[in-house]
């Protein structure tokens, strides 16, 4: 008989001096990571963000350093979030990978699975939970192999908002995000889906993050009020890369 395999969720804290230097941490577990996927299930499905965080990396793995270093022929991209504006817009999510990333690399169209912004945020949610259904057809919920998130000063991530219902969502995949004014309104992917993934990498940097990491990181009795602290993978591993002003207040928290 067959032993099966339990794999154990790990948390791992990694503080680097800046954000360049976090962003090539960032580049080199990219790559890794679709390494490790390509050769047990040939293919690379990942979820990024949005934000200022993660640009620089998405620029290093469109540049000649890393480009080569990626088949991305059999990578996925999908999106952890996007902002309801058409796809030309400034503020879309969309733009910004295309931008600084996807119109640098050999990555077909059809591996793109962009959330449609410009839709009504119900509708583009469905559709985007149609095309995950579709992708990962015969999972019971997707299983990105990575997910690359980013964390607001108020605790948020994706485009999951303390105080909104949207974090006790259990059954959906994607949800409408409604923020009051209709260009600021998001389409998130849900915590059952984010806590599926094979690996989660938080890119946070800056002082203004200080104070709520140390709550999310620490034993701050106000953990649970913030969506970024309710990213605990079911069974993967979270990595958190960390710029030094960010980390200000972390004190002796490390890895464990
Ligand atoms: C977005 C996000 C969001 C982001 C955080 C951190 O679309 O804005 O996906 O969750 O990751 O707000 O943003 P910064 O990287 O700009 O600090």
């Amino acid at each position: 008989m067959e032993a099966s395999v339990i794999k154990k969720p790990s948390r791992k804290i990694e503080v680097l001096s800046d954000l360049e230097a976090l962003s090539f941490r960032a580049a080199s577990i990219f790559v890794n990571a679709s390494r490790s996927s390509m050769a047990s299930k040939k293919r690379f499905v990942v979820a990024v963000s949005g934000g200022t965080t993660p640009r620089r990396l998405y620029a290093l793995l469109g540049s000649e350093t890393y480009r080569d270093q990626v088949d991305w022929q059999h990578v996925h991209f999908f999106w952890a979030d996007e902002r309801c504006v058409p796809k030309e817009d400034e503020a879309s999510n969309f733009k910004m990978a295309s931008d600084t990333l996807l119109s640098r690399v050999a990555l077909p169209d059809k591996n793109i699975h962009r959330i449609k912004g410009e839709e009504a945020p119900d509708q583009a949610a469905r559709d985007y939970e149609e095309e995950m259904k579709r992708f990962f057809e015969g999972s019971e919920r997707p299983g990105f192999d990575l997910v690359i998130l980013g964390m607001g000063e108020d605790g948020h991530t994706a485009s999951l908002f303390p105080g909104l219902r949207s974090i006790e969502e259990t059954v959906r995949l994607a949800i409408p995000v409604y923020l009051g004014e209709p260009k600021k309104d998001r389409i998130s992917l849900t915590l059952p889906v984010l806590n599926n993934a094979d690996q989660i990498l938080f890119l946070v940097a800056g002082v203004s993050k200080a104070a709520v990491l140390s709550e999310i990181l620490g034993d701050g009795k106000r953990k649970g009020g913030f969506p970024a602290g309710l990213i605990r993978p079911a069974h993967g591993n979270i990595t958190w890369l960390i710029d030094q002003e960010a980390a200000a207040k972390l004190g002796g928290i490390r890895s464990h």
